[in-house]
């Protein structure tokens, strides 16, 4: 499928695919077994010039897109899906600056993130607000010139090794998530506390941490555009763009437990034939294929068409991050039922890609939220669609609208 592939996405593709076979699938057994970060592999990912992908140019970053992204994206997590998203998350705490941030704020905090100096975490959710984002709690009061911070973030990707945090709280707390705005803050700054790292069922490698804010003075020249009340749409907004990326994480660790399997049953000999060669295994194969491809088109169809620069993009990006995630999730299963007991045993690399699979389809918004995002789309569009279709009776004539 490379044909439908620029250039530039193949060699972005290419030099991703690189640095996961010589860099990250020797070490992600044991990053999953010592839950450390992989410094060196950021360190790789560095010097194939991989860490600024989608960050402008004028910014110190590659001025490529959110397709070139998801490609990355992919082929780390065909060998990692921890270090997939570990990546991926630099660009969902970048994406409110580059949507929101003042000329001075992107001059300031994107460049650091582009070369790989600087890690950075996306603060949206607390303990009591989840997929409910809008009643967050936190808040971020102004006084003279500072913003002073209060409250606590749960769930925060990164949050143990970033450098900075796009964090979002109520600057206005009487007006709801209309009151909600994002600030940057550094990782140093007093009243800032990293807190609990959570201990998960899979993306072992990746830091999960909660944040604690204890009267924490953020300077007001680190509020997004400098301006109140838009954190929501902000949220939102970055989400659309960051949730291909998490499709991405979720459609490289299905093509990489499809790769094991075949592998594994082409060589599993019972019954005096290969595994493969039975015909019930290969259906098996077959519908996984599909279904890896199928997500594929339609992630690469949502990165595609939010690059384009259209307004809308909320429902694709939605499909694409449902269908792809709970496509890794049947995949990896279905992986690990080829591999039989070898496949529960962690020997094997197969269980792994079950366990990082399940988080996708938790979060960056639960499947349920994207379903909502997708149900709610076509509930707008079900109005232009009215004009067209007419529910007359010529052609419905027991359809009584007034029964
Ligand atoms: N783009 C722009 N504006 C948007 C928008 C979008 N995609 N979606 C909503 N808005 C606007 C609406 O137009 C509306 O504005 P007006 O009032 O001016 O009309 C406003 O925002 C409120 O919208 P809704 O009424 O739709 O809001 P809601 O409270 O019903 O919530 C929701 C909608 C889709 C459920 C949202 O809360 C949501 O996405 N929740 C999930 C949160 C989430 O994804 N969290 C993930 C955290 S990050 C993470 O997981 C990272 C990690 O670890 C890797």
């Amino acid at each position: 499928m490379h044909e439908l592939l620029s250039k530039q996405n193949i060699e972005f593709m290419e030099r991703a695919r690189e640095v996961a076979e010589k860099h990250i699938r020797p070490r992600a057994a044991e990053l999953d077994r010592t839950a450390e970060y992989g410094w060196d592999i950021l360190e790789a990912l560095k010097s194939y010039g991989l860490t600024g992908v989608w960050i402008p140019k004028e910014y110190g970053g590659e001025g490529a897109g959110v397709l070139d992204l998801c490609l990355v994206v992919e082929q780390l997590s065909r060998a990692c899906g921890g270090v997939g998203v570990s990546y991926a998350v630099n660009a969902l705490g970048s994406f409110p600056i580059i949507l929101g941030g003042t000329e001075e704020q992107k001059e300031r905090f994107l460049p650091p993130i582009a070369s790989g100096e600087k890690l950075i975490a996306f603060g949206l959710s607390e303990k009591a607000s989840g997929s409910d984002a809008g009643s967050l709690r936190t808040t971020a009061i102004q006084d003279g010139e500072d913003y002073v911070l209060n409250g606590h973030k749960k769930w925060n990707t990164n949050g143990g090794v970033a450098s900075l945090f796009t964090i979002y709280a109520l600057t206005d707390p009487n007006r709801g998530m209309r009151g909600i705005s994002p600030l940057i803050v550094e990782k140093d700054t007093p009243g800032f506390t990293v807190g609990k790292r959570e201990d998960t069922m899979g993306i072992r490698t990746a830091w999960i941490n909660e944040l604690d804010f204890e009267n924490c003075r953020v300077p007001a020249s680190q509020l997004l555009g400098l301006k109140e009340g838009h954190g929501f749409k902000n949220a939102m907004m970055t989400l659309d763009r960051a949730r291909p990326g998490v499709a991405a994480q979720a459609l490289g660790l299905a093509q990489g437990a499809l790769e094991w399997a075949l592998r594994y049953t082409s060589e599993r000999r019972q019954f005096g034939q290969t595994v493969m060669s039975h015909q019930a295994v290969q259906f098996m194969l077959a519908d996984m294929a599909t279904q890896v491809e199928a997500a594929r088109q339609l992630v690469y169809a949502s990165a595609r068409y939010i690059d384009s620069g259209a307004k809308h993009v909320n429902k694709i990006a939605a499909m694409g991050k449902v269908f792809a995630t709970d496509t890794a999730m049947k995949v990896t299963t279905d992986a690990v039922q080829l591999f039989g007991g070898y496949g529960y045993c962690k020997d094997y690399p197969i269980e792994k890609y079950m366990r990082d699979a399940k988080i996708t389809q938790i979060y960056e918004g639960t499947n349920q939220v994207q379903r909502l995002v997708i149900g709610r789309a076509l509930t707008r569009e079900l109005k232009e669609l009215t004009g067209h279709l007419d529910l007359t009776v010529e052609h419905f004539p027991d359809y009584d609208p007034k029964a």
